[in-house]
């Protein structure tokens, strides 16, 4: 089951109110009894101190009679207040259960005792005094007793309802919390459902952060982040597909009108042959065109180099160079190796050959017959850098940027016009190839000399 924040918040507020209820419930009840435990015993205490005065000045058992009435006169009729008196001599003395109560509050001289006075259920508190001899009589003892009941029922019952408020409230945080949760988390219903209103068509669309409070504005902008990156791919998805059917369009449309050019009247056979051998070229171009493609979302879909082998560098590019043998005798360009020559590097050979050869193709195509083409490898700590170099006219800073996007070439006329057939996709085989092996890719033109440089990792 999902975990639901709401009840988890109701869970919470619960327990605390329960926890802080059960507190002040505690405290209350503890103070109600001690106020009552005082109260009986001020009220004991009282009566005891007045018939001790009054005991202390009878002497003789003719006056003990008129003890003996007051008391009868102080004992209430429902019997919730009860007096004795014990004495060694038997005419001062109070009370019925003498000897029961002599021997349940004995050590309670001052302080007062809860007793159960045998055949009877309710409790007595009870105080007893000692009150000194006086002419003919002995030295008593003077003991009241309280029926504690109504202070144990008050008690009770002021417990009864600390309970039941307590679990009442306890109830009501509950709800309370429930709502405040339902309210608190409102923006986040609301987020919810902006995000659920994105399609791809309004992927420019961002979620409002303005209203947002705080905790979730960091998620909106972290979501809207995601979107600006989705947005961006999303645009660059759109102009690659623009470009592969611009890129496809050309050959295309020059097969189809060479045919149509074939068939529109009697033809020998070697005529035929030679629109066959154009048409080749077409379809070739398209079929390179198709490949690199296919190798490029390769690359996109993360894969990495497989297979690969510790390799001496330098001897990798000299066998890109020895392909290159007849255009550079051609253009009577030549290419020389510099920098660390003795720098190896974890490869996997037909992906580099295949980036090394791509950038002497532009070297070449973008020098004057009879450069010096310079390959110049560096070892970083993490990386080894192999940069191609050549003359040629500077490139501005703007196109840098970009020449290592897919379909991009400086001069932007897409027609097959121009006297090179690059269709744009090299220097992104170039990239592809270079994180396929941990490395990155820079560009620079500077003194009339442009380098155009990829590395692959060490560490990787
Ligand atoms: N050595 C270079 N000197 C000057 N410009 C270059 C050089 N290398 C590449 N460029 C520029 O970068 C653009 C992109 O190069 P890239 O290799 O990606 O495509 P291409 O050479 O046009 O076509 P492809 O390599 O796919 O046949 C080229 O069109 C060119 O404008
Ligand atoms: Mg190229």
């Amino acid at each position: 089951m999902k975990r639901s924040i709401t009840v988890r918040l109701v869970a919470m507020f619960t327990v605390a109110a329960l926890a802080t209820f059960a507190l002040i419930g505690a405290a209350l009840h503890g103070v109600l009894a001690r106020e009552l435990e005082r109260h009986q015993y001020e009220e004991l205490d009282t009566t005891v101190k007045s018939l001790q005065f009054w005991i202390q000045a009878i002497g003789t058992p003719e006056r003990w009679s008129r003890v003996q009435a007051r008391m009868d006169a102080l004992t209430p009729e429902d019997g919730s207040v009860r007096f004795w008196v014990l004495s060694d001599d038997p005419r001062f003395q109070y009370g019925k259960g003498l000897a029961e109560i002599d021997g349940l509050t004995r050590e309670a001289n001052g302080r007062s005792t809860d007793i159960v006075l045998p055949g009877q259920e309710r409790p007595f508190r009870t105080l007893s005094v000692h009150v000194p001899p006086f002419e003919n009589r002995p030295a008593v003892r003077l003991i009241v007793g309280r029926n504690s009941e109504p202070y144990e029922r008050t008690r009770e019952t002021f417990l009864t309802a600390l309970l039941a408020l307590g679990l009442g409230g306890v109830l009501v945080v509950a709800v309370a919390g429930y709502w405040i949760a339902r309210v608190g988390l409102r923006p986040l219903e609301r987020l919810s459902g902006e995000a659920q209103a994105l399609r791809p068509k309004t992927l420019s669309q961002r979620l409002q952060t303005t209203a947002l409070p705080v905790e979730l504005s960091a998620l909106a902008e972290a979501f809207n982040g995601a979107l600006a990156r989705l947005e961006e791919a999303y645009g660059q998805l759109e102009a690659f597909n623009a470009d592969v059917a611009h890129e496809l369009r050309t050959p295309l449309a020059n097969l189809i009108g060479s045919t149509q050019v074939a068939l529109s009247r009697q033809r020998s056979a070697g005529d035929f042959e030679e629109v066959l051998q154009a048409n080749l070229e077409d379809l070739e171009r398209l079929r390179s065109i198709v490949n690199d493609m296919l190798f490029l979302a390769r690359a996109d879909r993360g894969e990495v180099a497989t297979g690969l082998v510790l390799t001496p560098v330098a001897q990798e590019v000299r066998k890109t160079i020895d392909f290159f043998e007849f255009v550079l005798d051609e253009s009577g360009s030549r290419v020389g190796i510099a920098g660390d020559v003795e720098a190896q590097a974890r490869l996997e050979s037909a992906l580099f050959r295949r980036a090394m050869s791509n950038l002497l193709q532009n070297a070449i195509e973008h020098s004057p017959p009879g450069a010096q083409i310079t390959v110049t490898l560096r070892e970083e700590a993490a990386a080894t850098w192999i940069a191609v170099s050549n003359p040629g006219a500077a490139i501005g800073q703007l196109h840098l940027q970009h020449l290592f996007d897919r379909f991009y070439r400086v001069d932007a006329s897409r027609n097959d016009s121009g006297e090179h057939h690059g269709h744009g996709l090299g220097l992104a085989i170039v990239k592809a190839v270079a994180s396929m092996h941990g490395g990155q890719v820079s560009a620079s033109s500077e003194g009339g000399v442009n380098t155009f440089a990829f590395s692959v990792s060490r560490t990787g």
